[in-house]
């Protein structure tokens, strides 16, 4: 789809669709009054018939108003008059995406853009706007044998959004942000979407070389197994050896800043399928760990994103890429091995593999001389359990960092949860014969898992963030992986820009 930003004149504006607000009191937007002026009463008379009440989220459509060039209105409603909340207008502006896909419109002419938001200026609504348009347009068809029917086609192609004059630029610079986030966001999806017969590790890594092809800003390396192995990442080798897949460490670099500029990096789960390995799953919903590598997704779309946003500042992102298979190569539970940091590992169970290929992860990423590294992982089932899928658990040894990060979060509503990992709960994942177990029992599954990665990041200032429950959908026809929490990354990082630590 093709944005612009306008202050073209509603009513003569030639559009598909107008896309105007009235609020719950039957006051106008300025865009809704023009219309209004232009049809000599006609919106005045609807509300006030009450045909039309405003209510938060509400849509009407109407068609051929004299005075009016484009052949279709659609009112929404923006509730109760004045500055609306920021969950607020995302409410809205998907209200209204919702009917202009299932209108069928092409061209449409959006001027909610010139909403007030609280504690928000133009450039956020713009950015938003986008990203709203982007998710709610966007279908994974790669693996369709069959073309989709006219009918299920989405045709949108074109939205203007409306801007006031002193608005413009901030308004377009945020439409800028938006249409860079939603293209590394699709990326992430599509990625995490495609199921683990084409996403391998080594499709994840021919990816990353063909986005270092696609922004001369990135540059990507692939370590094999041998080099791992040199490198002594004997944690990550044990999952990865499971499988006839050949896992993979992909390191895609940004440089922007300076060349002494530390870098901040970003890691990513990216176990391309998690049967459990020898401590097999149920076969009851297995297909969904298809989703296991969502976190290298979203590093693989933040780092798009930046590539396309060009910010002065230099930012590292790895995948480590594995298959957790069972096969006679597989670990079994007992097994200890050796991580690069040279602390040992006693593998209790298989299945708590994602701390196994982070762990090695972590240890590599000190050789950049990190500001700050954040390690995102759909982790523990347990991070489902106690937040649900709207809110990421965040876990941080740094309480300013994990501050800047939460507030990534709300600023861009891809909210994030602190929870602790506290000196108490590492007693957890003491082991009797290695330096620590890879499991910690029962209790706070997703704080003991944080713990054990804690172990490796002692050097840096560090995040990690369990995507488990808001990575990815599992419900029917609308499953499939959100681009959560690109979002949050690219505004974490953007508000890095320029910060020398
Ligand atoms: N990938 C899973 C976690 C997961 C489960 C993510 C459900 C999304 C939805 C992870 O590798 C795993 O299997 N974790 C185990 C850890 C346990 C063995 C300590 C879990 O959560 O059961
Ligand atoms: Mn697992
Ligand atoms: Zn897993």
């Amino acid at each position: 789809m093709r944005y612009a930003t306008s202050s073209a004149q509603v009513a003569k504006s030639r559009v598909h669709a107008l896309v105007i607000g009235i609020f719950e009191d039957g006051s106008l937007s300025a865009a809704a009054e023009a219309v209004d002026t232009a049809t000599e009463g006609r919106i005045q008379a609807i509300i006030k018939r009450q045909d039309f009440k405003g209510k938060k989220a509400q849509t009407m459509l109407l068609q051929d108003l004299d005075g009016i060039k484009a052949p279709r209105v659609l009112m929404v409603g923006l509730g109760k008059a004045g500055v609306i909340k920021p969950e607020d207008y995302l409410a809205i502006a998907k209200a209204a995406i919702m009917q202009l896909k299932r209108l069928n419109i092409r061209k449409a002419l959006y001027c909610l853009t010139t909403t007030q938001v609280e504690d928000r200026g133009p450039d956020w609504v713009a950015t938003k706007t986008v990203e709203q348009f982007e998710d709610a347009t966007y279908q994974y068809l790669v693996m369709k044998g069959a073309k989709p029917k006219p009918d299920d086609r989405l045709n949108l192609e074109q939205v203007d959004l409306l801007a006031n004059k002193s608005e413009l630029k901030s308004c377009k610079k945020g439409m800028l942000e938006g249409v860079a986030l939603s293209k590394g966001k699709k990326a992430a999806k599509d990625l995490g979407n495609a199921p683990s017969n084409v996403c391998t590790p080594s499709f994840l890594a021919e990816a990353a070389k063909q986005l270092a092809k696609d922004y001369s800003s990135i540059t990507t390396q692939v370590l094999n197994e041998k080099q791992m192995e040199k490198l002594g990442m004997g944690a990550f080798l044990s999952v990865s050896k499971g499988s006839v897949e050949p896992g993979k460490m992909v390191i895609m670099n940004y440089r922007g800043g300076k060349a002494r500029q530390k870098p901040h990096v970003i890691i990513g789960k990216g176990i391309t399928f998690d049967t459990g390995g020898i401590s097999l799953k149920g076969g009851a919903g297995m297909w969904e760990m298809i989703y296991d590598m969502c976190g290298a997704a979203s590093v693989f779309g933040t780092m798009q994103a930046i590539a396309e946003l060009n910010p002065k500042m230099n930012v590292v992102g790895i995948m480590a890429a594995a298959e957790n298979m069972p096969s006679g190569d597989a670990s079994k539970p007992g097994d200890i091995v050796k991580t690069m940091s040279g602390q040992t590992v006693e593998i209790l169970n298989t299945d708590a593999e994602g701390r196994l290929v982070l762990c090695d992860a972590l240890t590599y990423a000190d050789k950049f001389n990190p500001a700050s590294v954040v390690d995102i992982a759909t982790l523990t089932g347990a991070c489902v359990v106690a937040l649900g899928s709207h809110a990421t658990a965040i876990f941080s040894n740094n309480d300013e960092l994990a501050q800047e990060i939460l507030e990534a979060g709300d600023y861009t509503h891809d909210r994030a949860w602190r929870l602790p990992i506290w000196e108490d709960y590492q007693s957890q994942i003491n082991s009797a014969f290695a330096d620590m177990q890879n499991i910690g029992g029962r209790e706070a599954g997703s704080i003991t898992a944080a713990c054990f990665l804690a172990r490796f990041a002692k050097k840096y200032r560090w995040a990690h963030l369990d995507i488990a429950g808001s990575g990815f959908k599992w419900a029917g026809m609308n499953k499939g992986s959100t681009g959560r929490p690109v979002s949050l990354l690219l505004q974490y990082l953007l508000t890095q820009e320029g910060k020398e630590l």
